[in-house]
């Protein structure tokens, strides 16, 4: 074994030796190539270098040493700026009625699974956006065809989820929430949630898609309410929590069926909660309405007013702790993920 390795040691030298050699020569020949011999030379062959000597020593200590320079580079990957240099301020909506799917999904093809990453930094905070669902399919694309650049401008990693109400039943948009909620953890360990109705798309993207040490409200003004705050406790239409301050309110209510009160009734969870909301000043949280009548199935819940008035009784018993469903399908679509969920009947 000494003895080989000596023999082998001195067949190394020379056959350094001989290399040497024919480097000299191909200076004569090619000294423009000799300046990067060292780079050059395990072309020739690859077994020809592989001698026990120090220098191979050198080599493998290098190797974990470019590791943990990779990984030192990874983990220096800089947080993005809350708000990102990409900003446009008041963006020109489009709603073109030509629109279909398969337009929108060439138009995003960052998206995948509904997801994406900002490219460059690493994102604030790791948000889903939940959007209750059922017939609003040309809403949806108009959202979508919006909210995608309005996001990726803004360097935000994010999921869009689209929770579909199966059935003709009354319509139930805490409810829908909630499920979004408990499903979109299921997949990733989202920090905050935007719960986001279909038919309102954001106008100015320095109204940030991040969560805030408060419930967020982002609404302050909509075409159809002359950009006015519908009125001073109003909590609907797009509202950003995060994982914890859901947690903390027990989400929404499950019982309220057809149009109304949930939004009043997560507003009351938010004071017992002792969290107070924070609304984006009203030039910036400006959203545009798109026309529609009532659906079928979201009439005006009447038994609202009553269920408003036991919010401090039932807020701690009633919500994602109590929130049973039949979970029919999840499909990872190109733009977003469609969670179809039975919802049952209400229990009054
Ligand atoms: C709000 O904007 C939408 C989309 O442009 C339009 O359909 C609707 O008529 C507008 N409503 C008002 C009251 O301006
Ligand atoms: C979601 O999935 C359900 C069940 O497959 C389907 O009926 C519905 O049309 C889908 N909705 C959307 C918006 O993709």
């Amino acid at each position: 074994m000494g003895l080989s390795s000596t023999i082998g040691n001195f067949f190394c030298q020379i056959r350094l030796l001989l290399f040497i050699a024919l480097c000299l020569m191909i200076v004569g020949w090619a000294n423009f190539y000799m300046r990067d011999s060292p780079h050059y030379a395990p072309k020739y062959s690859s077994n020809f270098w592989k001698c026990p000597s120090p220098e191979r020593k050198v080599e493998d200590k290098t190797i974990p040493s470019t590791v943990k320079q990779i990984t030192n580079v990874e983990s220096e990957v800089k947080v993005c700026p809350v708000l990102s240099p990409y900003l446009k301020g008041n963006i020109p909506l489009s709603f073109d009625p030509s629109l279909n799917l398969e337009k929108v999904k060439n138009k995003y093809p960052k998206v995948n699974n509904g997801r994406y990453q900002p490219e460059g930094c690493k994102a604030q905070q790791r948000v889903a956006i939940l959007i209750p669902h059922r017939n609003r399919e040309k809403h949806l694309l108009y959202l979508l065809d919006n909210l995608h650049p309005f996001l990726q401008r803004q360097q935000i990693d994010y999921g869009i989820y689209v929770i579909h109400q199966a059935g003709d039943g009354k319509f139930n948009r805490a409810k829908l929430l909630n499920v979004g909620y408990l499903e979109a953890l299921k997949e990733e360990p989202w920090d905050c949630f935007i719960l986001h109705d279909v038919d309102l798309v954001p106008e100015n993207d320095f109204n940030t898609y991040l969560c805030d040490t408060e419930p967020k409200h982002l609404v302050v003004g909509r075409n159809v309410t002359g950009y006015k705050l519908w009125y001073k406790g109003y909590f609907g239409g797009v509202t950003a929590m995060s994982k914890n301050q859901f947690a903390k309110v027990n989400g929404y209510s499950n019982n309220y069926w057809g149009w109304g009160g949930e939004d009043d009734d997560l507003r009351a969870r938010v004071s017992y909660g002792k969290m107070t909301v924070v609304r984006p000043p009203p030039e910036i949280a400006r959203y545009t309405m798109v026309f529609h009548t009532r659906d079928s199935g979201n009439e005006v819940n009447h038994n609202r007013m009553k269920l408003l008035k036991d919010v401090s009784k039932v807020w701690k018993t009633d919500g994602l702790n109590s929130c049973i469903y039949k979970l029919l399908s999840v499909e990872h679509e190109p733009l977003y993920i469609n969670i179809t969920v039975d919802l049952g009947r209400p229990q009054y």
